[in-house]
């Protein structure tokens, strides 16, 4: 069941090559209890579709793949549906999935890849809606006391791209499935920018969770690359929150700089524009750059190591907090 010394290259889809001590896969939680009675070693990876890690050397333990599948109504009302989804599901397939089924709620978060089981890490968002939105519950399992814990919308702790499994909880559980509230009659949300011009210049006027998940397709498409052809993990920083003084400051030579309200006192910035005014954009380094469509993106292009990657995304930061005092932090997670 455990194989050897394997190629994580085809697991991350910034396609970089890194080797993992042992490697497995498991579809139940059953399958990944006796994984994990037989395990002789001690650090564990749990992985989902690689495309939110950046590997930067070998993994001397255990990388589990996550594959636990499944799709079910648990409970209903007449507005509302809750539905489980197992983690090791594609998270743009159980969107449309959703779609297909009329439970309206995920469709601006259409085509971001990875797992279901990844997606309250971060509280993964797109296009003015965040999981945490939509989220009912979920099932994990706590690897040390190789119990099962649920957590609710509370207890998870989401914030702008956190979650309590990316801080306190960190490497302690595995997440099993997701429950999300999505809503039998649709409450359209189209307060990005993008979606109403995309939508306006289909001439759409009164669209469904289909048109609104196809308008989301259509402006990712135009700027974002495909892992499949080029190697990337979406945007490789956060946006920066920062005090409303430092961006009058900004704005002092930059009067246009994009910035939106965050907690009180406090606004976010792009940093792909910050990037970008830096003079990153399009930048290419032999293997691997920054995309010339986004640049927040870091891309692969074939070749390069997780160091090279990482050593440019050190370099950018520290270009950013020179030029608008401005620290950037890393939104993809470095192994
Ligand atoms: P992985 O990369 O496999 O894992 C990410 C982290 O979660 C790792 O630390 C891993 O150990 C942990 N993990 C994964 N599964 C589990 C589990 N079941 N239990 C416990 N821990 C687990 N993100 C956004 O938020 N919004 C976007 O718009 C967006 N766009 C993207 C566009 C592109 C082209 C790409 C490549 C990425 C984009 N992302 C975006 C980032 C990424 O798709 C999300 O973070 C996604 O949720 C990662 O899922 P994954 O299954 O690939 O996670
Ligand atoms: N911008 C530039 N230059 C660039 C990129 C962006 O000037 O190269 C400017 C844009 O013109 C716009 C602003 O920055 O004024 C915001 O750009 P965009 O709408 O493309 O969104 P983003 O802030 O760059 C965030 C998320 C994405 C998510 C989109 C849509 C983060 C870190 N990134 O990107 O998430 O898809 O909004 O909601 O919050 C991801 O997390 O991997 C990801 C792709």
């Amino acid at each position: 069941m455990i194989q050897n010394n394997v190629n994580l290259k085809p697991f991350n889809t910034f396609g970089i090559e890194a080797f993992a001590a042992g490697f497995a896969q498991f579809s139940s939680i059953s399958d990944l209890k006796s994984i994990l009675e037989n395990n002789y070693l001690n650090q564990l990876l749990i992985l989902g579709g690689g495309s939110n890690v950046l590997l930067t050397k070998d993994f001397d333990g255990l990388v589990l793949k996550n594959e636990i599948k499944g799709f079910k109504i648990i409970d209903e009302t007449e507005e509302s549906i809750i539905i489980e989804a197992g983690a090791g599901e594609n998270w743009h397939e159980f969107v449309m999935k959703c779609i297909d089924n009329g439970f309206a709620g995920v469709e601006n978060l259409s085509l971001i890849p990875g797992s279901v089981g990844a997606s309250p890490m971060q509280n993964i968002g797109a296009y003015g809606v965040e999981l945490k939105d939509v989220f009912h519950h979920l099932s994990a399992f706590h690897i040390e006391s190789q119990e099962m814990h649920t957590f609710d919308k509370e207890a998870c702790q989401f914030g702008y791209r956190e979650s309590v499994f990316k801080t306190i909880y960190k490497g302690q559980y595995v997440i099993c499935s997701v429950a999300f509230e999505l809503s039998k009659s649709p409450k359209i949300n189209t307060s990005y920018g993008a979606i109403e011009s995309e939508l306006k210049s289909k001439k759409i006027i009164e669209p469904t969770i289909r048109d609104v998940s196809n308008a989301v397709i259509s402006i990712r498409q135009a700027k974002l690359p495909d892992p499949k052809v080029i190697g990337n993990a979406g945007s490789f920083f956060k946006n920066p929150v920062v005090e409303e003084s430092l961006v009058q400051q900004i704005q002092v030579n930059y009067p246009d700089v994009p910035n939106y309200p965050a907690s009180v006192g406090r606004r976010k910035l792009a940093a792909g524009w910050l990037i970008e005014q830096a003079g990153w954009k399009g930048k290419t380094f032999d293997t691997f750059g920054v995309h010339n469509l986004q640049a927040l993106v870091l891309v692969n292009y074939g070749g390069s190591s997780g160091n090279q990657v990482y050593n440019l995304s050190s370099e950018i930061i520290n270009s950013i907090e020179e030029k608008f005092g401005v620290t950037l932090e890393r939104e993809v997670n470095i192994l």
